[in-house]
Order: structure tokens, then sequence, then C-alpha cells
């Protein structure tokens, strides 16, 4: 989020080279900066991986991907071998002390300036601890502001191996070293949020408890877990989705007013609201939150089959995918204000989407009819955008009150893409810049919020999988929670507006 944009020269080792995360997302996004002119000058990249492969046969698997998941539409030869000659691969087991002895010698020989070292750990989780005890043993990053860590989600599975980890990567690195990546921060529209509600004057008087009813973020997905069923068993939606992505969408929507754009400062104000998160005690679990799990159905027109199905998934799983939660914020701007979380997958549509449902008028003279409240969408998936629902008369001879939605999107008004995620966040790495990154306590503080629902939920296994067929909206549970409050889950804008316009909704 930095505005200046030189870089040091860079070197990136990626940890778990082989892996689909390099392949999808981390070189496809270097790449799309590497074509925007935007990488450091010189930069190299070294892969580490337990996979034999030769330099050659690594660039060629990173080329598949770039050609699959980068923002152009074609690779071209020329370009690509200038991108790949800044490429190599090392096969090593991540225990293997040698290699890291001879990682960081050289590679800068002939370079003008001192670079910086970008560690991506983008192995499975297990190998973490692993990887930042061989680190340490070599002695030669603390206090070094140019050697940074990237580490990817899961950070722990609870708050104690989330600590553990913590003061593991704090033995070898400070903490302004770290990089803890939330990709959802990455996203063009959750960087508009702060955009939207602090560079306009109009929200601050009304985006409070005396004007907003309650809040409700919807990130639903249509895929199932389809190859990633060995890592989500041991996840889970609560883990995967809410920890992270969901509880950093509602702190940008709760945070108090930052006073400067520092990173520090955002990340203080996100972690406030994490600590006001009213905590629910393990009585209160079942009242305030809703675990389920797909069984087959159809999505988009196609047979889904059940996540039991799913390869590497047990027979019996008990593995939810699809949670709904209650949280209120116990703080003077959203004192008695529900937040309502919900996030599945093998759902109805793709939506990312965050709604602020305003209070009804007080009184008003049209008619009897109960007029639809004011309500603020944020898009986030499908589309980037922002929807206003508000009340207009109908054209015509007699007053009738009709919603009508103001609205952009990106794509119309911008009318060039937003970058990627994983490119905003790169080049944030590259740049120094950790403000959209997770820091210690934000990551620990958002285990703790959950801590009371992961472990009832692990002591009461649910015996009533799956509780919704593959194509709905969740299972009923998730109804009858908001349902006791009086409320109702709210249909997704994008697709409403979409609906209405006759064109249909983005249903990738
Ligand atoms: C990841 C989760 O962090 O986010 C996945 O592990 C999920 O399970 C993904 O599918 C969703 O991200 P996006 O950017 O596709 O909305």
């Amino acid at each position: 989020m930095l505005d200046d944009l030189s870089i040091d020269p860079t070197v990136i080792y990626i940890f778990g080279a082989s892996g689909d995360l390099a392949q999808r997302k981390i070189i496809p996004a270097i790449y799309d900066l590497f074509i925007k002119d935007l990488m450091p000058k010189p930069f190299f990249i070294i892969g580490l991986a337990r996979t034999p492969l030769t330099d050659d046969d690594f660039r060629q698997q990173l080329r598949r991907g770039v050609g699959q998941f980068s923002q152009q539409s074609k690779v071209d030869d020329e370009i690509w071998n200038k991108f790949a000659s800044n490429i190599k691969y090392i096969g090593t087991e991540y225990n293997d002390s040698n290699i890291y002895r001879s990682l960081f010698a050289d590679i800068e020989q002939g370079w003008r300036a001192t670079a910086s070292r970008i560690l991506y750990l983008a192995t499975p989780p297990e190998m973490f601890a692993t990887i930042v005890g061989q680190l340490g043993q070599s002695n030669v990053f603390r206090g070094k502001e140019k050697y940074r860590i990237v580490i990817e989600k899961p950070f722990g599975r609870d708050l104690k191996s989330a600590q553990k980890l913590n003061s593991a990567l704090a033995k070898v690195f400070d903490e302004s070293q770290i990089y803890r990546i939330d990709h959802y921060l990455g996203k063009e529209t959750v960087q508009n949020i702060l955009a939207f509600r602090f560079a306009n004057a109009m929200w601050e008087p009304i985006w409070n408890r005396s004007f907003i009813d309650h809040v409700q973020i919807t990130v639903s997905e249509q895929v199932g877990v389809g190859r990633r069923g060995g890592y989500y068993e041991h996840a889970g939606a609560l883990r995967d989705m809410i920890q992270n992505h969901l509880l950093q969408l509602m702190c940008l929507v709760a945070m108090e007013p930052p006073t400067s754009f520092q990173a520090d400062e955002i990340r203080n104000k996100k972690v406030d609201v994490l600590h006001a998160i009213r905590p629910i005690s393990r009585d209160e679990v079942f009242k305030f939150a809703v675990r389920g799990q797909y069984g087959s159905g159809i999505v988009a027109g196609e047979n889904v089959a059940a996540y039991r199905e799913e390869p590497n998934v047990a027979e019996h799983s008990g593995t939810e995918t699809f949670v709904a939660i209650k949280f209120y914020i116990d703080n003077w701007r959203w004192q008695g204000v529900p937040f309502y979380l919900r996030t599945g997958k093998g759902m109805e549509a793709r939506v990312s989407e965050i709604s602020l449902q305003f209070r009804p008028v007080p009184h008003h003279p049209f008619s009897k009819r109960v007029i639809e409240p004011n309500r603020l969408a944020i898009q986030i998936e499908p589309k980037e955008g922002i929807m206003l629902l508000t009340q207009a008369k109908e054209p015509g001879l007699v007053m009738k009150i009709k919603p009508v939605e103001m609205h952009y999107t990106y794509d119309e008004v911008f009318q060039y893409s937003s970058p990627g995620a994983y490119e905003t966040l790169l080049l944030d790495v590259m740049r120094g810049d950790p403000g959209l990154f997770m820091r210690a306590d934000q990551v620990e503080m958002a285990w703790s919020v959950l801590s009371s629902i992961l472990e009832v939920w692990q002591d009461i296994p649910e015996v009533g999988f799956p509780n919704y067929a593959a194509g709905e909206w969740g299972p009923q549970e998730a109804e009858r929670l908001i349902a006791q409050d009086g409320r109702s889950w709210l249909f997704p804008a994008c697709l409403e507006f979409e609906n209405k316009k006759g064109d249909g909704c983005d249903y990738n």
C-alpha cells in the first residue's frame, strides 16, 4: 500500500515450490508483476521442494501454471524466457542443513545493491517448524529488515499451536520481518472498504448502532473441496475461512477510524475489534454457531458429489464445510448489533458480500406496507462493487414506493482489471510494507475468539451430516440461527441486481 514503487534487488526463495500454491498463485502473480515492469531489478527466484526436478522441468511446470492462472491471455515465448532465466530449482529435504548454509551465499555478486531476501513458506503447515528451525541455526536473520519471511495459512489450528508457531518464529525473526498471508486482505474490494469508509464523510456518522440494525457477511463458494480433501479434513470451514478471511472482513467493517495508514495503526484498530468480540461460552456454542456439511446435489445445473465422496475424505467425516456464526462486539459503536457470518462450499452461488442492513424508518406516511430498510452491500466476488438499496417513488399517479439500487461495479467504473490479491501482497512484501499482513497478536486473538466453538465441536461430533444438499444456501439450522432474532439471511445483492437486469449473475 506504499506509494513508492521503487524496490531493492530481491531474491525470493519459495519453499514448497513444486506444489499447487506456487503454480497457481505465487509464480503467476510474480509473472504478472514482471509484465507490468514492477519486479525489482534484478530479481532471482529459487524454488525448493522435495520432488526431484531439473531447472527446466521446474520452469516448464511453472509456465503451465502461468498460462492457466496469470492475468495474461497468452504467454509470450520471448518474455517467458527472459522471466524464466531468473528461476532455478533445488530438490531437497527441508531438514538438510547443508542446503540452508549454501542458500544465502553469493547470488547477488555483481548486483549493485544488497538484495532483499524473501523466504516464502508455501509448504504444508507441518513443515513450517522444521524450516524455521533450520533457518534459525544459520542465525543470519534477526534484525535484518531486508530478510523477510512469508507464511501461508493455516497459521496453526488453534490458539495453542498458533502461539507455538509464533514463538518459534520469534526465536529467529523480529515481528517486523514476518509476513503472515491472508490473501483476502490483498483483494482490491477488501482494501476499498477502508477507502469507502474513511475517504467519504457521509458514512461515519451513520456507521454505528444508532443506524445499523445488523451486519451480514457471506462468503459462499460453489466448488467443493476437490483435490484438497487431505488438507480440508483437518481444517474445516471454521479454520479455513472464518478464523482468517471472514473475521478480517468483520474487522474492516467494525474498526474505528485510523489516524494514519501506517501498518501498525490499521492493525491496532483491527485487533481492537477482535478484543471486543463478546466471548461465546461453551454453553452458548449451539446457540451462536451452526455447522453443516454438503451432501450430493446440483450446483449450477451439474450433479455434484457429497463431501464424503470427495477424494481423501473419510467415509463418515465429521468435518464441516459450512459455518454460520453470530457475534456481538462489545463497544460503544456496535453494542447490540449482531454480526452474522456464514461461509460454505458446495453452495448455490459464488458470492462474497458484506451487507449492512440499516434500521427501518421510524415512521412513514406512505402506506401500511412495510418498506424495506436501506441496505449497503459491499461486493467482493464475483463482481467487485458497491450497491446501496434505497426507496423511490415509482412513476405513476399514485404514491407507490419501490426499492431502487444505486450501484457501481469496478469494471464499469475503472475499466481496467484489478491486480490479483497475490500480486498486491507480493509487491508489498518486496517493498517491506506489512500493512496487509497478519501480526502475531491478530492471529492469536482470532483463534482465541473461536476457541470455545472449536472445543465444543470437537467434543460433540455432529451426527446429522450431511445436512444440506450441494447447491443450497446451507443447512436449515443456519436459517434458525438468524430467524431466532426475527431476521433472515439476505439474498446476495449481486444476484438480486443481476436477476433484475434479466441477464443472470456470474455463476462461475
Ligand atoms: C482459501 C481457502 O484461503 O480461500 C479455500 O483455503 C477457499 O478453501 C479460498 O476456497 C477462497 O478464496 P477466493 O479468493 O477464491 O475467494
